[in-house]
C-alpha cells in the first residue's frame, strides 16, 4: 500500500485480530511502523505477516477470561514497556433472536465480549496510555451504534450503542491526559462474521451502499488508521462512519 512509517516507535494492541477487520487493522498499523500485538481466542491466521516496517506478534487469549485484560496489558508492559494505541475490535454478533426468544446466555456473552471487555481493557490500558502522552483508543462500533437494523438484532444493536456511549465518556475522562477515544461505524463488511449471515445478507446490503459495493476489511482499517494518526490528534469522542455512505441515505 506504500504507507510511510509514521507510527514507528508506537505500540498497539488490536483485539479480534484473527478476524476480518482486526487482521487488516493489525497489518496496516504494522506496515506503518507500529509494534502491534494482535490478540484473539483463535490461533494466529496462517497468512499473518511479520509486520512490514513495524512488528506484528500474536497473543492467543480468550477475552472472556476474567483476567484477560490484565494479562494483555501485563504482556505489553513486559514486552514493549509502553502502549500508545488500543483497538477494541473483537465482538460477537449474537444469536439474532427476537425480543421474545433471545437467551439470557446470549445476552450476557454478547455484552461481555462487545462491551464489558472493551470497558475493562480501556481501564487496564489507561495507565500506559497516560504515560504515552499521545494515547489513542479506537473502539469498533457499527452502523448499529446509531441505527437498528432488521428485527432480531436487539442484543447486538444494544451492545453497539453501548460502545458509542462508552467512547464518549472516555473522551471526556481521558482527553486531559492527551488520550483520544473514538469509534468507527463499519457498514456491511465482507468478513468471516458476515459470511456466516449468508447470501441474503450480502444481497440485502449490496444495493444499499451508495458506493455500489460492500466494504472490505481494509476499508475499515483505513478509518481506524486515520483515527490513530497524527492528523487526528484533535479528533476526540467522534464516531467515524466507514459505510460507503449508507447511513447518509434513506433506503
Ligand atoms: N462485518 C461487518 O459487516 C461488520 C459491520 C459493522 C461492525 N462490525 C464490527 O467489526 C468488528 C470486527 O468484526 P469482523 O466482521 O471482522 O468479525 P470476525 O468474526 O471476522 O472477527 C472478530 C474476531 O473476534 C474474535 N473474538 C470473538 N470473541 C472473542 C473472545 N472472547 N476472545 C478473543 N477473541 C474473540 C473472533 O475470534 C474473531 O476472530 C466487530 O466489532 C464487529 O461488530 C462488523
Amino acid at each position: 500500500m506504500g504507507m510511510s512509517a509514521d507510527l514507528a516507535g508506537l505500540v498497539a494492541v488490536v483485539t479480534g485480530a484473527a478476524g476480518g477487520i482486526g487482521a487488516a487493522t493489525a497489518a496496516q498499523l504494522a506496515e506503518r511502523g507500529a509494534r502491534v500485538l494482535a490478540v484473539d481466542r483463535k490461533p494466529a491466521p496462517e497468512e499473518m505477516g511479520t509486520g512490514g516496517a513495524g512488528e506484528l506478534s500474536f497473543l492467543q487469549v480468550d477475552l472472556m477470561d476474567e483476567d484477560a485484560p490484565d494479562r494483555i496489558v501485563d504482556h505489553v508492559r513486559d514486552r514493549f514497556g509502553a502502549l500508545d494505541i488500543l483497538v477494541n475490535n473483537a465482538a460477537l454478533i449474537g444469536e439474532g433472536a427476537s425480543i421474545e426468544r433471545f437467551s439470557l446466555d446470549d445476552l450476557r456473552r454478547t455484552f461481555e465480549v462487545n462491551v464489558i471487555v472493551p470497558f475493562r481493557l480501556c481501564a487496564a490500558a489507561t495507565p500506559l496510555l497516560k504515560q504515552s502522552g499521545q494515547g489513542r483508543i479506537v473502539n469498533v462500533g457499527s452502523v448499529n451504534s446509531i441505527m437498528a437494523s432488521k428485527a432480531g438484532a436487539s442484543v447486538y444493536v444494544a451492545s453497539k450503542h453501548a460502545i458509542a456511549g462508552l467512547t464518549k465518556a472516555l473522551a471526556a475522562e481521558l482527553g486531559p491526559y492527551g488520550i483520544t477515544a473514538n469509534y468507527v461505524l463499519p457498514g456491511p463488511t465482507l468478513t468471516p462474521m458476515s459470511a456466516a449471515l449468508g447470501d441474503a445478507w450480502r444481497e440485502h446490503y449490496a444495493s444499499r451502499v451508495p458506493m455500489g459495493r460492500l466494504l472490505e476489511p481494509d476499508d475499515i482499517a483505513g478509518g481506524i488508521g486515520f483515527l490513530v494518526g497524527a492528523a487526528a490528534a484533535m479528533v476526540n469522542g467522534h464516531g467515524l462512519a466507514v459505510d460507503g455512505g449508507m447511513l447518509a441515505v434513506l433506503a
